[in-house]
């Protein structure tokens, strides 16, 4: 029997790009904070969260999308862990949606002009394999951890503008270690051929191009 290899040969590599991920997203969302310490307008920071509160809820009609295309694929219990994935990533778009109405914000029901590309891929990743939409969404999600620390001090900071946000964003920090756990745990027990390993490897590449290389804090615009 031949001996099954999972990520083995080329986990370096992804942890490589999930290591240059979560870097290039800490820098920018400092970057932003730093900025936005200077004229503290709501409407702002209501903007910053708006596309990633559309992320938490496409991610919900994505993990849905994964488990009614190839969930029979998986072992059962991987199922129900992708399931409580996708209850999870509901309730942050529930808890995110209230920070900004708080801020004087809306709350995203369409995808918001910058998180189209984002969206786009991932959709375009579920056509592709099995297992390409989990590995591009866990170097997004290793990316969004990179700007926790920063939210978490803002939440802090600005505690004025948003009362509820420190403790909600300490909830969504514990759930983001399940995910990028599970992403981790998915890919490694699914992965099979050197063909699996490509996909897996040309979806994160493709993610981190994405979110190290445009999501810039001069892109957040109120209302954007
Ligand atoms: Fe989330
Ligand atoms: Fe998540």
């Amino acid at each position: 029997m031949v001996k099954r290899r999972g990520l083995g040969p080329i986990q370096d590599e992804v942890d490589q790009l999930r290591a240059t991920a979560a870097g290039a997203v800490r820098a920018a969302a400092e970057s932003f904070f730093a900025d936005y310490s200077k004229n503290a307008d709501p409407l702002r920071l209501a903007a910053w969260f708006v596309p990633r509160c559309w992320r938490e809820i496409e991610y919900v009609f994505m993990l849905n999308e994964e488990i009614r295309r190839y969930g029979l694929g998986f072992d059962r219990k991987h199922i129900t862990a992708l399931s409580k994935h996708s209850f999870q990533e509901a309730q942050h778009y529930e808890m995110v949606g209230r920070i900004i109405e708080c801020l004087g914000g809306e709350v995203p029901v369409t995808v918001p002009e910058s998180a189209r590309a984002w969206s786009e891929l991932l959709w375009d990743c579920l056509d592709r394999h099995r297992l390409s939409a989990i590995a591009a969404w866990n170097i997004s999600e290793t990316a969004a951890g990179g700007s926790f620390d920063a939210t978490l001090a803002a939440s802090e900071r600005y505690q004025d503008q948003m009362p509820e946000a420190f403790r909600i964003y300490k909830q969504i920090v514990k759930d983001e270690d399940f995910h990028l756990g599970l992403g981790q745990l998915l890919l490694d027990r699914y992965v099979e051929t050197d063909n699996d390993r490509e996909e897996v490897l040309r979806a994160m590449q493709e993610m981190l191009d994405l979110v190290a290389y445009t999501y810039k804090p001069e892109n957040v615009v109120a209302g954007g």
